[in-house]
């Protein structure tokens, strides 16, 4: 890779101030929410054959229209179209230049702060109006930010980033790890990534070729992040295999090697943490049919903690419909039906009867000194109702502070809870559904702000010792207090709610005073 011209590359695109911000004044909010829809033709009219070096980095590299020779030549005045060529990012046509790749700013904020970041990766469909070859190489798509901001922003030495496609798992943990690897099995994938990397001069990710853990063989890390090609695509001819999203596998076996093979590459106490879809099967004799225990049942085979969130499920149909619109082929069409066909056969052959897709947090038991007692180990599954909106930016820090609110509670008695000085978190308010002309409220309901923006129905007396939580008085004091006002007894109350408050506690409604 050639650094000086990628130094000339950065100081253009710095010039041009090629950032999110300017390319949205540059064609308005409108244009740019068409085009997360997939229309480019508002901000092709927005920009009009605009010919500052901004707008044509924006015709070129987003849009994947064409541009003049001397509007590409003003937009590189370092690097110049020569070195633009050399580098890959575009070629000549007719007269005219036209862009090889995708290349953006995108903007991010997280634990440490703002920032932004320019990436590379394949042009779309929008932009080349083909369907997608199958080695294409991934921009950062929604699976890709709804990762990035789930994970966990707590500093460490090292982390694997499996599968690394454009390289933005890989980017936004070396911010927080002093090392990171990125595998993958496309070398055009790890081209972009390096290219990435190196244009926003990120320095501490080395890049390895290879399927799955082969690259990492023997070695051990803090960290495992992987968005994994984890769709269920049917191994019948004619149906094409993404290297972006297929794994190669039947059903969600690929998921579950992510899962059983990051045991042997975690540190003691280390996470991994990834996406996954797992499947439910109608029941042949002595096997689960649901795929969160599934999931489940592959982290316990390979006796990892393990916390799993579901959080959308389809029927068969549904996810080929997703999945065959992906790659371009839509509903109406002989080829759609042909592929729908596939989709649901090779369902049919497992007795597949939904799919579910989520968040999967892996992690190695411990040293052998601190391995918490069976009772205390984290092994949860949950299905969230809310959607999380736009995204899960801020996440990660949420998911830490659950974790250790987890293993804080876990192995400690009742007694211990109950002596504790618990806050009620910020994000968190009450609802209180009433029959028309009733005083007392028929539903009481908190509801998470932030988070994972759960709901939890809670009874009166809950309610009551939530909100008196204000990290001043021990949890059993605040309960004594409640059961007086409530005519109650005191310690039938304790007994009858500190596993109610634990689940607070671990799902971040309730916090825990420090020192408390
Ligand atoms: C869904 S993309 C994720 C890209 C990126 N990490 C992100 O979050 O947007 C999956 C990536 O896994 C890669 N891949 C496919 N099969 C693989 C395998 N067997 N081993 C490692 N990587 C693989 C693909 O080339 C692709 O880059």
């Amino acid at each position: 890779m050639d650094t000086a011209l990628i130094d000339r590359l950065r100081a253009d695109l710095t010039a041009a101030r090629y950032t999110v911000d300017a390319l949205g004044a540059l064609w308005g909010s409108e244009a740019d929410a068409a085009l997360e829809r997939a229309n480019r033709l508002p901000a092709i009219r927005a920009l009009a054959g605009g010919q500052a070096p901004r707008a044509t980095l924006a015709t070129l590299f987003v849009l994947g229209m064409p541009v003049s020779t001397a509007a590409a030549g003003s937009a590189f005045p370092e690097l110049e179209l020569a070195g633009a060529q050399e580098l890959g990012l575009v070629t000549v046509r007719d007269d005219h230049v036209v862009a090889l790749i995708d290349l953006r700013p995108y903007d991010f904020l997280d634990a440490q702060g703002a920032g932004s970041w320019w990436i590379a990766s394949d042009l779309g469909e929008l932009a080349t109006g083909r369907a997608l070859r199958t080695d294409h190489v991934l921009g950062v798509g929604g699976a890709s930010l709804t990762l990035s901001g789930l994970l966990l922003p707590d500093p460490v030495d090292s982390v694997l980033d499996l599968g690394t496609g454009c390289g933005i798992q890989a980017l936004h943990a070396s911010r927080w790890a002093a090392r990171v690897i990125a595998t993958d099995i496309s070398e055009r994938a790890l081209e972009f990534a390096r290219l990435t990397a190196a244009l926003n001069g990120i320095g501490n990710i080395e890049f390895r070729l290879g399927s799955l853990f082969e690259p990492v063989a023997g070695e051990r890390f803090d960290r495992i992040v992987s968005n994994p090609p984890f769709v269920i695509t049917p191994r019948t001819s004619g149906v094409p295999a993404y290297e972006y999203r297929d794994g190669g596998m039947v059903g969600d076996a690929l998921v579950e090697a992510v899962v059983t093979g990051a045991r042997e590459h975690l540190a003691p106490g280390g996470i991994a943490q990834l996406l996954g879809n797992w499947e439910y099967r109608a029941a042949p004799a002595g096997q689960g049919t649901d795929g969160l225990q599934r999931a489940l049942g592959w982290a316990d085979a390979a006796a990892l903690d393990a916390w799993i969130i579901e959080r959308d499920r389809q029927d068969p149909a549904q996810y080929a419909e997703t999945w065959i619109r992906d790659g371009g082929t839509h509903p109406g069409s002989e080829e759609f039906e042909r592929l729908c066909g596939a989709w649901l056969d090779d369902f049919a052959a497992r007795g597949v009867t939904g799919v579910g897709f989520g968040y999967v947090l892996l992690r190695h038991p411990g040293r052998a000194q601190s391995v918490a007692p069976e009772h205390a180990r984290l092994r949860r599954t949950e299905r969230l109702d809310a959607p999380l909106g736009r995204g899960t930016a801020g996440l990660g820090e949420h998911f830490s502070t659950a974790v250790a609110a987890h293993d804080w509670q876990a192995p400690r008695t009742d007694a211990e809870v109950l002596a504790a000085r618990l806050r009620v978190a910020g994000d968190v308010t009450e609802e209180r559904s009433h029959w028309p002309g009733e005083a007392d409220p028929s539903v009481l309901v908190l509801r998470q702000g932030g988070g994972f923006r759960r709901d939890i129905r809670v009874g009166t007396e809950l309610a009551a010792i939530v909100g008196a939580c204000d990290g001043e008085l021990p949890l059993g004091a605040i309960i004594t207090a409640v059961a007086q006002l409530l005519d109650l007894d005191a310690a039938e109350l304790k007994r009858s709610t500190v596993a109610e408050v634990r689940e607070l506690l671990v799902d971040g409604f309730l916090l825990l005073e420090v020192g408390g």
